[in-house]
């Protein structure tokens, strides 16, 4: 079975100590999950605390970005094996927020993927349309790009990945996508996957869907394919998030 997945994508939010708090009161609500694996993806700089929080329970760390190289005259970044001195088992690449504001490119996100997967960091590669895209009917053009860019001729088995859809205009707005829409497009991605690796089972690939995920829309996507959630605005209150992660354990 394909393992569900809920991640909490703080973005640039949280100072050390309201990390702290957030991983006290989350861990004791969490306790018991038998078919959820949450994983929390703090800013860098709270990384290690929230390391030293979650020792002694099963709940996940990772990043929100990485750079490819190994070390080096690189300011400002972080390389996976310093991802990993610090924690991390998951990072996210690519998404939309990076490749807009900061123009990251399909090839810097391939770059990321490889070497994240080098270090042994199991890539959440995000990918999703704009809503022009949608409009002008590119989005299964344009998710597809998006994942051949990042993944073609790269080595991955099922266990090492975790895809994200997260259509652009969803993301922060208050305006999620159906389930269908999800679900047509999971699909799509799992097609993707399997025409360029024709090795892995793309169907075990845990495929998350994100944008404005709430416990109040979120029932609905597990319906269908759709194997969890990348959740920004309401991962930041343990309640809020905990209500996602308990709709997925009961799904
Ligand atoms: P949102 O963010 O839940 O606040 O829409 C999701 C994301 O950007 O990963």
């Amino acid at each position: 079975m394909t393992p569900s997945l809920i991640i909490a994508n703080w973005k640039m939010h949280k100072t050390i100590s309201e990390a702290q708090a957030f991983c006290r009161d989350f861990i004791v609500l969490s306790r018991g999950l038998k078919k959820t694996t949450v994983v929390i993806c703090p800013p860098f700089t709270a990384l290690a605390a929230v390391a030293a929080s979650l020792k002694s329970s099963d709940i996940k760390l990772g990043a929100q970005d990485v750079h490819w190289e190994a070390k080096g005259a690189y300011t400002g970044e972080i390389s996976p094996d310093q991802l990993v001195d610090a924690g991390c088992r998951y990072v996210i690449i690519g998404h939309s927020e990076r490749r807009q504001i900061l123009g990251e490119t399909d090839i810097m996100i391939r770059k990321k993927v490889k070497a994240a997967l080098g270090a042994g960091l199991i890539p959440i590669l995000c990918v999703g349309e704009t809503l022009q895209e949608r409009q002008e009917n590119k989005a299964y053009e344009i998710v597809e790009q998006q994942i051949t860019g990042a993944l073609k001729d790269i080595e991955f088995t099922e266990e090492d990945l975790v895809i994200a859809y997260e259509p652009v205009w969803a993301i922060g707005t208050g305006v999620n996508a159906s389930y269908q829409d999800a679900d047509e497009m999971a699909a799509h991605i799992r097609t993707c996957l399997q025409n360029i690796n024709t090795r892995v089972m793309a169907a075990k690939i845990p495929l998350l869907y994100g944008g404005s995920v709430k416990a109040d829309n979120f029932a609905e996507f597990l319906q269908g394919s759709i194997n969890g959630a990348l959740v920004g605005g309401a991962s930041l209150e343990a309640d809020s998030f905990f209500q996602i992660v308990r709709l997925c354990e009961s799904a």
